[in-house]
């Protein structure tokens, strides 16, 4: 097994540990690349980024890809993933608008995914990638079935996924039934793989993605083929793994 296993006491202890580890990065190589992922896991993460910045970590150099973006929003939408980083990170620690990309929401989606796939291909590797987890093993909107040499492509998002975002969405919103997102080759091109999930709704897909087959119909398994993959976890998003919690293994 080559996934490092981290559990902390609690979500508020695991994000702080992820913001550590991209801080640390940061600190060790001030031009790196860092792949960004967005969802209510993430938003203590980068809270703490926030007051990294404040505190003395600059970001001035550094360059960001994000995993994903909605197709359909009108652009600028305040619930898009370009809106939704900006406000909660990027804005605030100085990253180079010219160095933070998002797949375009303002293009016909298989020109978006073409040229994404083509801006990675320029940049150096992902230094470290975020990710958070679906419900259903999703990662990025790689929702099952996405094969491993899948690169960034339009998709339709499941009816769970769409079901477990319309938080994010007014009642009466029409809300996208499709994104763009970086495959699960784009993803496994990046040099570490850093995965946060927290809370009982993702017992069982942390369960499938560590211990169940490596299989499409759980994406985020394919993790297990990469060689540097750390999973940091509360004790409930751990509590169905059969391994012993607070091992790293
Ligand atoms: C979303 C995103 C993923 C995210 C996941 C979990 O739909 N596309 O990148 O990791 O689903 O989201 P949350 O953290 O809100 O549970």
């Amino acid at each position: 097994m080559r996934i490092h296993v981290h559990v902390h006491a609690d979500a508020e202890a695991a994000a702080a540990a992820v913001a550590d580890e991209i801080a640390r990065t940061v600190r060790d190589r001030p031009d790196a690349v860092l792949g960004l992922a967005t969802g209510g896991t993430m938003e203590p993460v980068y809270a703490r980024l926030i007051a990294a910045h404040r505190a003395g970590l600059s970001f001035a150099r550094v360059t960001t890809f994000n995993l994903d973006e909605y197709v359909g929003l009108p652009p600028g939408h305040p619930q898009s993933y370009r809106s939704t980083i900006r406000r909660q990170f990027l804005d605030h620690v100085g990253v180079d608008p010219a160095r933070s990309h998002v797949p375009r929401d303002d293009l016909p989606p298989d020109r978006a995914a073409a040229e994404y796939e083509a801006a990675l291909a320029a940049a150096p590797p992902i230094d470290v990638q975020l990710l958070g987890l679906g419900r259903n093993g999703h990662i990025g909107f790689n929702e099952p079935p996405s094969p491993p040499g899948s690169r960034t492509r339009a998709v339709d998002l499941s009816a769970s996924t769409v079901a477990a975002n319309a938080r994010f969405f007014a009642p009466d919103e029409a809300q996208p039934k499709r994104a763009v997102t970086m495959g699960i080759a784009t993803i496994l091109a990046a040099r570490r793989l850093l995965l946060l999930a927290v809370g009982t709704a993702k017992a069982d897909a942390v369960r499938a993605m560590i211990e169940g087959p490596v299989t499409d119909e759980v994406p985020a398994s394919a993790l297990r083929g990469h060689g540097d993959v750390t999973v940091v976890l509360d004790g409930a998003a751990a509590a169905g793994l059969a391994g012993d919690v607070g091992l790293t293994r």
